[in-house]
């Protein structure tokens, strides 16, 4: 594997599945891959999982690890080209890129969508230009339109605890009071669009998700009839992607918080969320806290993700 941005990148998922596996039983097995080989991480946007995770799973391959917090010590990135650099950015990012690539052996970029333009935001533009101008292997660590690590890590999840082969999972919106990027959702929906499970995604109107990211999954807008039989419900807030309210918040309403109610409706289905949550926005404390919550086992899950991926670009170099 060179780089790591889309499910089309790591290939079968029951294979993927099965290499999670052999690293979960034993994590420390592939730590001479890592020998000598530098991961540098580039961070233009806050964290607590992926950074945690994706260190973790590097330090198990052996490798040693450098985190760069573009907003926090480092200088200010102009990121346009053609701009008079008078402003308050020192340096340009076509420069930075390619210093960054000197001193190490791949890179992970988190840049998230910044909801300026649609068309930026979906040409992927920050992580193609690390791709372009780095020399090295690049992954995503979430991107503007996808977090791939945290979908492998959730379709990890969900086969360790399905209990039938084709699992009901549906993708609910929430409610959130601020606006969040469609990449945890498109992207969740791109992995579960490369399985058999059967997929429903349930939101108001006016949150339809990009058509290439919905796929061949099932769209409901009325929530209650979408959870029945769910073996799985999967929450996640995002913002409206259609032109005329790109990045919008739409509606705020607290009907489409997953409750105890709502998950009576199922088949007893597990909760998953990608975290950090806004309870009792999202989900209610009850739900989260319940037996059924997978929010932990999905979060330690990000480790063996990673580490699938990383092992794989240190196979390649
Ligand atoms: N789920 C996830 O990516 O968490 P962080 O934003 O804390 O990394």
């Amino acid at each position: 594997m060179r780089h790591f941005t889309t499910v089309h990148d790591i290939g079968d998922l029951k294979t993927a599945f099965k290499e999670a596996m052999d690293i979960k039983s034993d994590r420390f097995k592939y730590n001479h891959l890592g020998k000598n080989k530098t991961l540098m991480m580039i961070f233009f946007n806050s964290s607590l999982r992926t950074r945690l995770s994706t260190q973790k799973a590097a330090m198990n391959l052996g490798m040693n690890v450098m985190v760069l917090d573009i907003n926090q010590g480092a200088w200010k990135l102009e990121t346009e080209r053609g701009v008079v650099m008078d402003g308050d950015k020192p340096e340009h990012i076509l420069e930075a890129i390619p210093v960054m690539g000197c001193y190490c052996d791949m890179i992970g970029v988190r840049a998230f969508a910044r909801f300026e333009n649609r068309e930026e935001d979906y040409s992927e533009k920050i992580i193609q230009q690390f791709i372009d101008l780095s020399g090295k292997p690049v992954f995503s660590m979430e991107a503007a339109t996808r977090h791939p690590l945290q979908s492998f890590a959730d379709y990890i999840t969900i086969e360790e605890y399905k209990k039938k082969d084709r699992p009901k999972v549906v993708m609910t919106w929430a409610p959130h009071p601020k606006a969040l990027p469609q990449a945890v959702p498109n992207s969740f929906a791109e992995w579960m669009n490369e399985t058999d499970y059967e997929f429903v995604i349930t939101h108001p109107k006016g949150y339809e998700l990009a058509p290439e990211f919905v796929g061949k999954a099932q769209v409901e807008y009325d929530q209650e009839k979408a959870f029945q039989h769910a073996d799985f419900i999967y929450a996640k807030n995002w913002a409206a992607y259609e032109k005329e309210n790109y990045g919008q918040i739409l509606s705020m309403d607290m009907d489409w918080t997953v409750d105890t109610k709502k998950m009576a409706l199922t088949d007893n289905a597990y909760f998953m969320h990608c975290l950090p949550v806004r309870r009792n926005m999202i989900v209610t404390d009850e739900v989260i806290e319940s037996p059924q919550s997978l929010v932990i086992p999905e979060a330690a899950n990000r480790e063996i993700s990673a580490q699938v991926v990383m092992k794989r670009i240190l196979e390649s170099l």
